[in-house]
C-alpha cells in the first residue's frame, strides 16, 4: 500500500484538478480539504474521491469552472444556485454567506441546490466555527438507504454536523460531531469493495433483500444500514428537509451520485451559523464548554476502554500521527487515482 507524504499528495491531488480545467484557488481549496479528511483518519472522504470528480468533470456532470449564485437574499435567510459546481467551491461559497448573515443578525441559514458532493462535513461546519459561531452542516445525498421496514434505496446517507468554536490553527476543538445518518458513511463500503477486502463488520449495510450481511459485494449491491433503525430515518428526512425540500432542490428520486459518473448529482446543502456572542460572551461560552467536556471526560471508563472522548476527539489524535507519518492510500483508490493523471497527462509522485 503506498504510503504518500501529505504534502506531496495534496500537490498532487492539486495538479490533477488544474489539469481537469478546475481554476487554482478552487484546486487548491478542493485538494486540501480532501486531504484534510485523509489526515483526519476520514479515509472514505479523502482524496480518492478525486477519481469520482475528475471523471465527472470530464463527462461533463460537473462543471469545474463554476461558482454557483445568489438566488434570494431575506434578512437572515439565504437560498443559492450551486448552477452543477464542484461541491467544495459552493460550500466555501455559502459558508461565506452564513457567516456574514450571522454577523448581520445574528444567525443565518443558507441552502444550497443543484449542488455537488462537498466530501467531509466537518470542514466546512469549523469554516463557521472559525468565526466564533457555531457551525451545522447538512446534505442530501444519492439514494442508498431504505425508509424503515421497506427494501428499497430512497433516499441517502444524508451527514450531520455541529463545529463548536474556538476552532482555530492552535488545534482547539471542544466538539466537532460529523456523521452520517447511516451506521457508517457509504464510502467506508464503497472503499471496502474497490480495494477488494471481503468482509465489512456486520451492521453496515444490508443486502438487496434488506438481511444485515457482511459479505462486500452483497452490500456493494445492497442497502447501507440507517442508524439505529428508524430513529437515523427520522434524522435523515430531517435533513431531507433542511436540505432538498427547503433549499428548492432535487428529491431524492431525481439525485445522481459520484459513482454514476454520466448524471448530474443534484444534492442540496443547508448550513446554519449562529453567533454566540448575541448570547453570551465568547469566553463565558468556552468556559461552560471546558465545563461540559470536563463532566462528560470524569466518566470511569466501561469495561474494555480507558477514557470517555467528545466527538471530534479520535479525529483530532489521529491528525498529528498521520502529519508525521504519511497517509496510506490503499492500492486499488492509488491506481484509480494514477489511472486519472495519466488520462490527464500529471506526472506521479514516486511513491
Ligand atoms: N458528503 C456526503 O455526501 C457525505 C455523506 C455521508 C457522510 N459523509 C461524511 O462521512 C464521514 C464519516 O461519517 P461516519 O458517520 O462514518 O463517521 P464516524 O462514525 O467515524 O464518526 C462519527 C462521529 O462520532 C465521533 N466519535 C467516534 N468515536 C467516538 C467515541 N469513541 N466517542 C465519542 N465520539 C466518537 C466522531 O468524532 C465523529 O464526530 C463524515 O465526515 C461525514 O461528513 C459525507
Amino acid at each position: 500500500m503506498p504510503v504518500v507524504p501529505h504534502a506531496q499528495l495534496e500537490a498532487f491531488s492539486q495538479q490533477l484538478l488544474l489539469a481537469a480545467g478546475v481554476p487554482a484557488e478552487n484546486a487548491e481549496l478542493t485538494a486540501r480539504m480532501l486531504l484534510a479528511a485523509n489526515l483526519r483518519g476520514i479515509d472514505s472522504h479523502g482524496v480518492h474521491l478525486l477519481s469520482y470528480y475528475l471523471k465527472q468533470i470530464e463527462a461533463g456532470t460537473v462543471h469545474p469552472t463554476h461558482e454557483g449564485r445568489v438566488v434570494s437574499e431575506s434578512g437572515a435567510c439565504l437560498s443559492y444556485d450551486g448552477e452543477n459546481a464542484l461541491g467544495q467551491v459552493i460550500a466555501r461559497n455559502c459558508c461565506d454567506h452564513a457567516v456574514r448573515l450571522a454577523k448581520e443578525h445574528g444567525l443565518s441559514i443558507v441552502t444550497a441546490r443543484e449542488a455537488n458532493h462537498f466530501g467531509a462535513c466537518f470542514w466546512w461546519a469549523r469554516e463557521i466555527a472559525r468565526h466564533g459561531m457555531l457551525g451545522f452542516v447538512f446534505c442530501n445525498a444519492s439514494t442508498l438507504v431504505s425508509p424503515w421496514q421497506g427494501k428499497q434505496p430512497k433516499y441517502g446517507t444524508n451527514p450531520i454536523c455541529l463545529a463548536v468554536p474556538p476552532c482555530g490553527d492552535d488545534g482547539q476543538e471542544p466538539f466537532l460531531l460529523d456523521m452520517a445518518t447511516t451506521t457508517v458513511a457509504a464510502n467506508k463500503i464503497f472503499k471496502a469493495f474497490i480495494n477488494q477486502q471481503p468482509e465489512i463488520p456486520l451492521g453496515w449495510a444490508m443486502d438487496k433483500e434488506g438481511v444485515p450481511t457482511t459479505d462486500t459485494v452483497a452490500a456493494y449491491n445492497g442497502l447501507v444500514s440507517p442508524l439505529g433503525g428508524y430513529k437515523g430515518y427520522g434524522l435523515a428526512m430531517m435533513v431531507e428537509i433542511l436540505c432538498s425540500v427547503l433549499g428548492g432542490g432535487a428529491l431524492p428520486n431525481d439525485l445522481g451520485g459520484i459513482r454514476f459518473v454520466t448524471k448530474p448529482v443534484r444534492v442540496s446543502h443547508c448550513y446554519i451559523a449562529v453567533d454566540i456572542t448575541r448570547f453570551m460572551p465568547l469566553e463565558e461560552f468556552n468556559t461552560r464548554m471546558l465545563a461540559l467536556t470536563a463532566i462528560m471526560k470524569a466518566t470511569a471508563p466501561a469495561f474494555g476502554f480507558t477514557e470517555v472522548l467528545m466527538a471530534g476527539d479520535p479525529e483530532k489524535r489521529l491528525e498529528a500521527q498521520r502529519l508525521a507519518s504519511g497517509i496510506d492510500i490503499p492500492e486499488g483508490n492509488w491506481k484509480d487515482l494514477t489511472d486519472g493523471a495519466a488520462r490527464l497527462g500529471v506526472s506521479v509522485p514516486v511513491v
